[in-house]
């Protein structure tokens, strides 16, 4: 049910994952405090507001289906927003997908305290001339399994079975930096040749100043949206009734954040042998002894909350007093 790239080659495997936390945590953008928003938060139990690969590899479970990543996904919450300017919270879980090259040996796996962002929380706009921004996308999914075609903003239809969040990860590093300022110019996306993703199925990189091919990240939610058509009408926006945790209304400024925690020297053996199941299913990778998998829900790894803060439920404002700011508009901090 999961076969979604179908024309791809095997070079790639899926794990879903459950939440572990969500709260105004990143540790990339905003180390040692708390952050601008809510972020929904996948993978290792060690995730705080200051991580490094030793300590999430120290992690006494992780949420993803692979029990030896212990790395860190994570993205900004949605929320339901109501005519009074009230929000609620809506839920959502992961699929986390790794695409990789067929060639062993190609792939590099993340060094120790690799970490990067993709997509730019200030965007209300599309911009088809960022490489980045055609790595963010949408699709609507219907309860009778119709296709859907992606969208590149929050779609302004009834997803009856979910509405699902598409944000690919650069995978082309410039071999030296775990990080970078803006905690991107480390990476980049390989050329991209169509105006979807992932763009090139050999997973190769091409600019010079790139060189490192990394496998490359898709991470997914899927946002429990089905319940919240009941109340539409009572919604400040009928048509496209959610809001993003950073206040986007657009969908434009979706990001996430990755930091590495795969448990030393499994990821190398898994972009090598990995490549056995055209549709990403790893008990092929299991067979091979490659790494261990566990259905998330029967794992139920969460970890308490280290921020004081209501983030769910009926909320006056979002947390942070982030504005909504929609289509075409500019964005200034929170107060
Ligand atoms: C994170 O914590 C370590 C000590 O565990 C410290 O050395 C480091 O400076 C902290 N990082 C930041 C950004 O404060
Ligand atoms: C806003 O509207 C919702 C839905 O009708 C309601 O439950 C909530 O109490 C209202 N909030 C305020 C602050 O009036």
């Amino acid at each position: 049910a999961l076969a979604l790239f179908p024309a791809f080659s095997n070079a790639y495997w899926l794990m879903p994952a459950g939440v572990i936390t969500e709260e105004r945590l990143d540790p990339i953008v905003s180390p040692n405090a708390v952050s601008g928003h809510v972020h929904t938060v996948f993978g290792g139990s060690n995730f705080g507001s200051n991580v490094t690969t030793e300590k999430l590899q120290q992690s006494t479970c992780t949420s993803t289906a692979v029990n030896e990543d212990f790395s860190n996904y994570w993205a900004p919450k949605l929320y339901f927003q109501w005519k009074n300017g009230s929000f609620s919270d809506v839920s959502g879980n992961g699929v986390i997908y790794y695409f990789f090259s067929d060639t062993p040996g190609a792939t590099k796996p993340f060094p120790d305290n690799f970490r990067m962002i993709s997509g730019d929380p200030t965007k209300r706009s599309f911009d088809p001339n960022d490489a980045g921004q055609k790595a963010v996308l949408y699709n609507c999914i219907q309860s009778n399994g119709q296709p859907n075609s992606d969208s590149t903003d929050l779609p302004a239809k009834e997803c009856s079975f979910s509405l699902r969040s598409q944000l690919f990860f650069p995978n082309c590093w410039d071999g030296k930096n775990l990080d970078s300022t803006n905690h991107k110019s480390h990476v980049a996306f390989p050329k991209i040749e169509t105006t979807s993703m992932p763009p090139n199925s050999g997973q190769k990189c091409e600019d010079p100043n790139f060189p490192v091919v990394l496998p490359q990240v898709l991470l997914e939610i899927w946002w429990e949206v089905s319940p919240w058509y009941a109340h539409k009408t009572e919604a400040m926006n009928p048509d496209q009734p959610f809001v993003y945790a950073y206040g986007d209304p657009t969908g434009f400024g979706n990001h996430g954040d990755f930091y590495n925690g795969w448990k030393e020297g499994v990821l190398q053996k898994a972009v090598d042998g990995c490549n056995c199941n055209k549709d990403g299913d790893p008990s092929c990778c299991v067979q091979k002894g490659i790494f261990t998998t566990t259905d998330p829900a029967t794992k139920h790894c969460t970890i308490p909350k280290s921020t004081d803060e209501q983030v769910k439920g009926m909320l006056p404002k979002l947390p942070g007093s982030n504005l909504v700011v929609g289509r075409g508009g500019t964005v200034s901090p929170a107060p």
